[in-house]
């Protein structure tokens, strides 16, 4: 069951790999949901960490190392700090973003593999893996790449086919060869440690489908068809170079699976935080290891199976951690009709974004967030985005809190005016405004940030309006009490929209704020009609 009596909340977002820029699909599918709930929350007052961080192992950024003619760690250095710099440009409010090459994830990571080591946690076995005799190395699935054996497309990869989808593992793949080099590949030996997962296959059960029936359900289907197809040992180690070195004695030339390692970096990430902020955070353990936290998982939906089935069971396979309550997935974001790729430069990179358009990060947001794949793969057109900017965030949003602003600055010296006696309509108009705030609550509790943001925009809708019916440029010259009373509800309304835009736009309601000089800005305020006192004067609009 979802834990209700919480005392805390840790938001982890999946670590992307530091092999190339972040893009929309990205941005859409676990950042900009995981910073509107950290945000919402923060302005609900509760305690709450926000955690993220480069994956800078694993073979996607060998293999890009090689294209580009460069060190690995090359590739992570300038990765690392781009994807950083455009989280931070978009306002992605981590409270650490840090890397898995940091010294203290290399020893968390290390120790926690020792302690499931020694606690005879794995099972060690030898297996026949793809080899290349030319280079001496054994491949990875992603360096095998090879006919797909469901839609015979060539070129899909050991664990993957782009082209229908399907999961893959090498053996299945038509005519497997190298990726890197195109040799065709032979089979060697070669022993690794295994976490046996057939042997978590009854309280996973339990744990997924009898305890959590409110995961969404794109998320729960995946995990079901996991565990109706009966869970095998997965192995966490590698024949690789580039990695955490596997801490066992005779394991030389073998480091931790990627995806061993890359979620231990949200622990110590965590740890990175608080032993360096103690008074501010507290233990690393008190958001790890206390039943009184909520972890909450944010991830695009090939990071299912990772995030609700392996990971949970080294956590518990460790025993002392908490596990997630609950992993909200999306699907993935297409883009004007075609499958993002990195590979195949399909994509709007973040990094290109902010300097195309400079300021404009709300925007992307918003239209991302309109657009988000929660339930099912969504398409992102730059028609949509001009169509939704220019109708509803200048239309709507922009245009109504112009008006407020430009009317009171005409009428009354820019000073808020008084409230007067209040008609039926204005009534009605309070009584539909009020309903907002537990609406958009409820939906952003639930993890649907679509909808929550399309309620939150009827705030701005019904303003827009109010000020359309009640046209106060009218009525000025023979009522100028009544227009002080229209433009006070007004401009109440634009305060609710600065801290119900908080989430969703940061940056516009952060300058909305500033113009409006609010003093007191959080979450518990929404749906009051007293935000700005009488005569207080506002800012330049
Ligand atoms: N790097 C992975 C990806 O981009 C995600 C890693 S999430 C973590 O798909 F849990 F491992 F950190
Ligand atoms: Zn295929």
């Amino acid at each position: 069951m979802a834990n209700k009596n919480f005392k805390r909340t840790l938001v982890t977002s999946a670590l992307p790999y530091a092999n190339g820029p972040v893009h929309i699909g990205h941005l859409a599918g676990v950042y900009v949901p995981a910073d509107i709930y950290v945000r919402y929350l923060r302005l609900k007052k509760q305690d709450v960490l926000f955690i993220g961080g480069s994956d800078e192992h694993g073979v996607p950024v060998t293999i890009r190392a090689r294209k580009e003619g460069i060190t690995v760690q090359d590739v992570v250095d300038r990765y690392h700090y781009l994807i950083k710099d455009s989280f931070e440009k978009f306002g992605i409010s981590f409270d650490i973003y840090s890397r898995t090459t940091s010294d203290i994830h290399h020893k968390f990571a290390s120790d926690f593999f020792r302690k499931l080591y020694e606690d005879g946690k794995f099972i060690e076995q030898t297996t026949e893996q793809f080899y290349d005799e030319e280079t001496k190395e054994f491949l990875t699935d992603r360096n095998i790449r090879g006919e797909c054996p469901r839609c015979h497309a060539l070129g899909a990869y050991g664990d993957q086919c782009e082209k229908c989808g399907a999961t893959l593992s090498p053996d299945e793949l038509i005519n497997p060869y190298n990726a890197v080099n195109g040799n065709p590949l032979t089979k060697k030996a070669t022993s690794h440690w295994y976490l046996p997962l057939d042997k978590d296959q009854q309280w996973l059960e339990k744990w997924i489908l009898e305890d959590h029936p409110e995961w969404r359900p794109n998320v729960y289907g995946q995990c079901k068809s996991w565990l109706d197809g009966g869970l095998k040992p997965r192995a966490v180690t590698r024949d690789l170079d580039w990695g955490i070195p596997v801490p066992v004695e005779g394991a030389e030339g073998k480091v931790l699976y990627v995806w061993f390692d890359a979620p231990i970096g949200y622990i110590s990430n965590t740890k990175e935080l608080c032993d360096a902020n103690p008074e501010q955070y507290g233990t690393w353990q008190k958001w790890w290891q206390d039943e009184d936290t909520r972890m909450i998982h944010f991830i695009g939906k090939d990071n299912i199976v990772f995030h609700c089935i392996v990971f949970p069971a080294m956590l518990h396979a460790h025993g002392d951690y908490i596990l997630p309550d609950n992993v909200p997935s999306n699907e993935f974001l297409n883009l004007e009709g075609d499958k993002i790729s990195t590979s195949r430069n399909w994509a709007i990179w973040l990094n290109e974004y902010l300097v195309d358009m400079p300021g404009k990060q709300d925007v992307l947001r918003y239209v991302l967030t309109a657009n988000a794949p929660e339930t099912k793969d969504n398409d992102f057109t730059w028609k949509d985005y001009q169509a939704r900017n220019n109708n509803e965030l200048v239309a709507i949003f922009g245009n109504f809190i112009n008006r407020a602003m430009k009317l009171t600055e005409k009428y009354f010296e820019g000073k808020v005016p008084t409230c007067g006696e209040l008609t039926d309509y204005d009534k009605a108009t309070l009584e539909e405004f009020k309903t907002v705030k537990a609406d958009v609550e409820s939906l952003l509790d639930n993890f649907k940030f679509r909808d929550a943001q399309k309620q939150a925009m009827e705030l701005a809708r019904i303003g827009n309006k109010y000020l359309a019916e009640t046209e106060p440029w009218k009525v000025f010259k023979t009522d100028p009490e009544r227009v002080g009373t229209i433009l006070n509800l007004a401009l109440q309304i634009s305060a609710n929209l600065a801290i119900a835009f908080e989430p969703f736009l940061p940056f516009s309601a952060a300058k909305l704020r500033t113009m409006l000089g609010m003093e007191t800005f959080e979450w518990e305020n929404l749906g009051r009609t007293d935000l700005l006192t009488a005569g207080h004067q506002l800012g330049e609009s």
